[in-house]
């Protein structure tokens, strides 16, 4: 993988940044993007290139607009001299997901729709301009985050399963289209990760106390545990792997029992 172009969205904290560095520790050079955090992205894109002897440069992007994918992809054309993973991994919080974030009585046009165009229409717009640039460089490989509460209930994340439930869907359709130019695309479905994104749930505590419980591993996820997935997925190790969802849930979802 040295050598590689890794482009990422959201690699501030959480499950981004580990991916960053995981991908980093290969060799690979990281293209990503922030939001609101830019000092701290300029922290982490400084100490990936210092300890691992690669190049990182960090893009500002909002996954709520969508289109501006192609101006950064144009931006990223000019640092790199290649792109061979994508991994559309940014998630949206706060103000844009109210009516989104809820109880199904509670939900709304806006923040479901807000959920859509960061989960599905960035992942489709993100990984269209990616394939043009793998295409150029014989092929690559596509990932997009995903989440298990897609199958499993979680209190009012009805809005964010179904989307994860959508991208899911739409990496299986986009997997059958690139497979001809030798681009794989796959999701990584995690369970309950200790993030800044799962200590935003109003029931954080309870839901970190259940996963323990209920975890075959007895503990909760760590964003290192996504990345290595990741990695593994966009290595030759996984070369006729395509179209598929890989669950890194630690036993999570077998578990009904009470
Ligand atoms: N945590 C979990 O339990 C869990 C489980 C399964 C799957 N996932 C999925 O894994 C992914 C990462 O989650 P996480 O827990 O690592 O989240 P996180 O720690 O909250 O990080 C979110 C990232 O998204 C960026 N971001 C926020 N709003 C954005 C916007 N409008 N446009 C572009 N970027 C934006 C943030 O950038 P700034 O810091 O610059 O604002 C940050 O880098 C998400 O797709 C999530 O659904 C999470």
């Amino acid at each position: 993988m040295k050598g590689k172009t890794l482009v990422i969205s959201g690699a501030t904290k959480g499950i981004g940044k580990a991916i960053a560095y995981a991908f980093a520790k290969e060799g690979v050079n990281v293209a990503f993007t922030y939001n609101s955090n830019e000092e701290e992205a300029e922290k982490i894109a400084a100490d990936l290139e210092k300890s691992y002897a690669i190049k990182a440069k960090p893009y500002k992007l909002n996954v709520l607009e969508p289109e501006e994918y192609k101006n950064l992809f144009k931006e990223i054309d000019a640092d790199f001299d290649r792109v061979d993973y994508f991994i559309s991994n940014a998630m949206i919080y706060g103000r844009a997901v109210v009516g989104g974030y809820g109880k199904f009585m509670r939900l709304k046009p806006r923040g479901l729709n807000n959920i859509y165009t960061a989960t599905v229409v960035a992942f489709v717009i993100g990984a269209q301009e990616a394939a043009k640039r793998m295409e150029k460089v014989g092929g690559g490989s596509i990932i997009s985050m995903s989440s298990t509460g897609n199958i499993t209930y979680i209190d009012n994340y009805a809005g964010h399963g179904t989307n994860k439930a959508a991208v899911e869907a739409m990496v299986r359709y986009a997997a059958m289209e690139l497979g001809e130019k030798n681009i794989r695309v796959n999701a990584v479905s995690g369970g309950p990760i200790d993030t800044d994104a799962l200590k935003a749930f109003v029931n954080y505590e309870e839901v970190k106390e259940a996963t323990e419980r209920i975890s075959a591993l007895g503990r909760i996820g760590q964003p290192e545990d996504i990345a290595g997935a990741c990695v593994f997925l966009c290595s030759d190790k996984a070369s006729w792997i395509t179209g598929q969802t890989l669950l890194v849930e630690g036993g999570t979802t077998f578990n009904t029992k009470c």
